[in-house]
């Protein structure tokens, strides 16, 4: 892997680890595994999935990684304690290849009301728990958390004995997102300057964005000689965030002529890729990101227009195919064919077997008879829609809504269960979709409280697929489901009966279908 003197930058995925502490974007084994498995596909060099001693289910999870996604390191956090190092190697070791990522607070701050340790403790400590990690491992990151607040010579000191200790790889956390690009710099060039053998680790950077500089803190430390950036994909994370892999990869990418050090980053999955962990944790992206956002690559004013026609390089400075972004790409049509789609889908990314096609295709056409093109991004949306990381405990067979200013608005919905019954119920509501809801809630007999209702379209023009996400409370637990249709009322329903089967899988886990699920990979 890259060192100081090489101008490969490591990209280090922590969205399933630091990402995955963000409010609400909590993910269950399947979704972490299509996640991995797309992260994968992206070409990020080490994916942190998790922190195993956190509970039994996050231990799982990155086992279920570390087994199943081979080609990037799987690493796991841990705390310089003996139980997390021990379930972290636990989780990790069936790894092709693997790390564990120790890490202790530094700072006076964290010593003095978190930890209440004195200096020469939160040496030994660190010290003691990389040689730990290093017994199981040969490849060991250490992290002094909160380092950007610490004394600079304390970090040394703490810097220089970890790496004596047989730490690989020294990551300099700006927890609390509190750096500036050319102060955080400097605390690289000072490490550079005053801790032996530094250069014969990889120092990492990790930053948060409470003042939005994340991605220009690691862009300043990595032209002070840091070679692995910890990112997210969407930059999602604890409080505003972490640096965000889209951005702090294309800064460099579109950026060669200033800065002298490049990715492996497969850049045309970044925005699948954003898609996907939007969907998967809920959390969807803002219109104007950098990247990834849907007005990205849109360009509104007319001068900007006319520019564009004359040479995209007018106002446009990457090009939106290079990061994947399929908006404009008109794909398939009505009387594209099986092999057509099936081609479109093995190229978008998306590996289904023979039956997933089928359901896939068969959604396709019935979308094609309303729709009159179909661009890349309606085909992701209808498999991440259809092809679930739960098994359908329900389907909907029909439904009839009535509605109407002065008139009660009724459902009829008609489910069939996994055992072959169906079973039909009508409910009114405040509006449609509440009746939708209640009259889906009847027949399942799960009553849930709706916490979030969102639905976006998909792609543009006025036949686009509307997304709906819907977030409901079930047993003091939240738990999303999304789906996809012209028509909203029946991505409404489909999205609330994915949360309802995400429920019922939990109340009712069937394991030979937790088992047999297939991911994307
Ligand atoms: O922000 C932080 O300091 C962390 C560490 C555990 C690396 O996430
Ligand atoms: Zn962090």
């Amino acid at each position: 892997m890259a060192d100081q003197a090489s101008d490969r930058v490591v990209i280090f995925d922590t969205t399933l680890r630091d990402g995955e502490q963000s409010p609400g974007a909590s993910m269950n084994l399947v979704q972490k595994l299509q996640v991995a498995h797309a992260l994968k596909n992206l070409g990020v060099d080490i994916i942190e999935a998790g922190f195993p001693n956190a509970s039994p289910g996050e231990l799982e999870a990155v086992r279920a990684v570390a087994r199943q996604v081979e080609g990037p390191v799987i690493c796991g956090l841990a705390r310089c304690e003996r139980t997390d190092i021990d379930r972290a190697w636990e989780a990790l070791q069936d790894a092709a290849r693997n790390r564990i990522h120790v890490f202790l607070a530094t700072s006076a701050i964290h010593r003095e009301f978190k930890l209440r340790m004195a200096k020469e403790e939160i040496l030994r400590r660190a010290v003691e728990g990389v040689q730990r990690a290093r017994d199981y491992c040969d490849d060991v990151e250490f992290s002094p958390e909160d380092a950007s607040r610490t004394e600079p010579d304390f970090l040394s000191e703490v810097v220089e004995r970890t790496i004596e200790a047989g730490a690989t790889t020294v990551n300099i956390p700006d927890t609390v997102g509190y750096a500036v690009p050319t102060q955080y710099a400097g605390l690289i060039a000072h490490l550079r300057r005053h801790v032996r053998n530094i250069d014969k680790v990889v120092i990492s950077v990790h930053c948060h964005n409470d003042l939005g500089l994340a991605v220009a803190n690691s862009l300043a430390a990595l032209q002070e000689g840091a070679r692995q950036v910890e990112c997210t994909i969407n930059g999602i994370g604890e409080r505003a965030g972490n640096c965000s892999l889209e951005e702090v990869v294309m800064a460099i990418r579109t950026r060669s002529d200033y800065f002298q050090f490049h990715t492996e980053i497969n850049t045309q999955r970044l925005y699948p890729t954003s898609r996907l962990v939007a969907n998967v944790t809920g959390i969807q992206v803002q219109r104007n990101k950098a990247i990834v956002g849907q007005n990205a690559f849109a360009h509104e004013a007319g001068i900007h227009q006319h520019g564009m026609l004359m040479h995209h390089s007018t106002y446009e400075i990457m090009r939106p195919e290079t990061v994947g972004f399929s908006k404009t790409n008109l794909v398939l049509g009505k009387h594209s064919g099986r092999h057509a789609f099936r081609n479109q889908v093995k190229e978008m990314g998306y590996h289904l077997d023979e039956a997933e096609l089928e359901k896939v295709f068969e959604a396709f056409k019935a979308l094609a008879d309303r729709k009159k093109d179909i661009y890349d991004a309606d085909i992701e949306a209808l498999i991440e829609g259809r092809i679930q990381d739960v098994p359908a405990l329900w389907e909907i067979v029909d439904f009839h809504i009535s509605t109407g200013t002065g008139s009660l608005p009724t459902a009829a919905v008609r489910l069939r269960h996994i055992d072959g019954r169906t079973v039909e119920e009508a409910a009114c509501g405040d509006g449609p979709v509440d009746a939708l809801f209640k009259a889906i809630e009847r027949i399942t007999d799960i009553n849930v409280s709706v916490r979030d209702y969102q639905v976006r379209s998909v792609t543009i023009g006025e036949d686009a697929q509307g997304e709906v996400q819907v977030e409901v409370e079930y047993a003091g637990c939240r738990h999303r489901g999304h789906a996809a249709s012209t028509d909203i009322i029946e991505a409404s329903a489909r999205a609330f009966l994915h949360a309802i089967n995400r429920i019922a899988q939990k109340v009712k886990p069937t394991t030979e279908l937790a088992d047999g699920m297939r991911v994307r990979s």
